[in-house]
């Protein structure tokens, strides 16, 4: 009788992996059983985060090296972790729904999507302000001008910010590069993020006022928070104990 040729391998596993580099779908064991998942935002309040889990005795370096090499889901066993690099405006999501029992998102990100998630910590990282500006040379009178036009990334705060004034606008959604807007004609205000305010100074545009000061926030998914409160308390509370120091 003939026998069958070997079925070739398919799939991920199928995969040549480098010696020493887990299967990344596969979590790693942890100290109680359940591998703590953090979403991290790509970018500057991640490379500002790591030094501080360090500082909290939790050394996610492995994360960094990853990042270079364009890995997205780092194990990090030594601490019964694995981290998922997402795009800042995702964490909140993976958080919610569970795919990871906490993240690092920005207030802006997380007033904009309102998700039913515990805020337990502001990392202080990440600062910035969230403002109304209009370009210096034409003020908006809100007593006058009957159709105003309001473009930014975040409709939601805004049309709350509006509702809250007694202002009717029309709000125009963007994805970035807001404060060209009122230069040409698409808006008369823009609702955006400042930091340093060299680019509003740079396109000729005055704030009206400060609608909310940003910086970056642990969140931690309502699920989590009950399976895995006495890691996820420690971590809090270390973490807490380095933004006060
Ligand atoms: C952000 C924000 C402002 C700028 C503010 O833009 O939307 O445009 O930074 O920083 P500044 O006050 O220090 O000048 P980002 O770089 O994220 O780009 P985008 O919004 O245009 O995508």
């Amino acid at each position: 009788m003939a026998t069958k040729p070997p079925r070739a391998k398919r799939g991920f596993a199928a995969r040549e992996r480098a010696p020493g580099v887990r299967d990344p779908l596969r979590a790693p064991k942890s100290i109680d059983g359940h591998t703590l998942t953090l979403a991290l935002p790509r970018g500057r309040i991640l490379d500002e985060a790591l030094p501080m889990f360090k500082r909290a005795g939790f050394d996610l370096g492995a994360a960094e090296k990853a990042r270079a090499g364009r890995r997205l889901i780092i194990d990090v066993p030594e601490h019964g972790m694995r981290v998922l690099i997402v795009r800042d405006t995702d964490v909140p999501a993976y958080v919610e729904h569970g795919a990871a029992d906490l993240g690092i998102a920005g207030k802006d990100v997380l007033e904009e999507q309102d998700r039913d998630l515990y805020e337990p910590l502001d990392l202080g990282i990440g600062r910035c302000r969230m403002v109304v500006a209009e370009p210096e040379d034409r003020p908006v009178d809100e007593g006058k001008q009957m159709h105003l036009r309001y473009a930014s990334k975040f409709v939601e705060i805004t049309r709350r910010h509006l509702q809250s004034r007694g202002t009717v606008a029309e709000i125009i959604k963007l994805y970035g590069s807001i404060e060209i807007a009122p230069l040409v004609g698409l808006a008369d205000r823009i609702v955006d993020l400042v930091s340093s305010g060299e680019t509003l100074r740079q396109h000729k545009l005055v704030e009206v006022e400060t609608i909310l000061d940003v910086s970056a926030r642990l969140c931690v998914g309502r699920a989590a928070a009950k399976l895995h409160a006495a890691r996820i308390d420690e971590l809090v509370a270390r973490l807490r104990a380095v933004v006060a120091g």
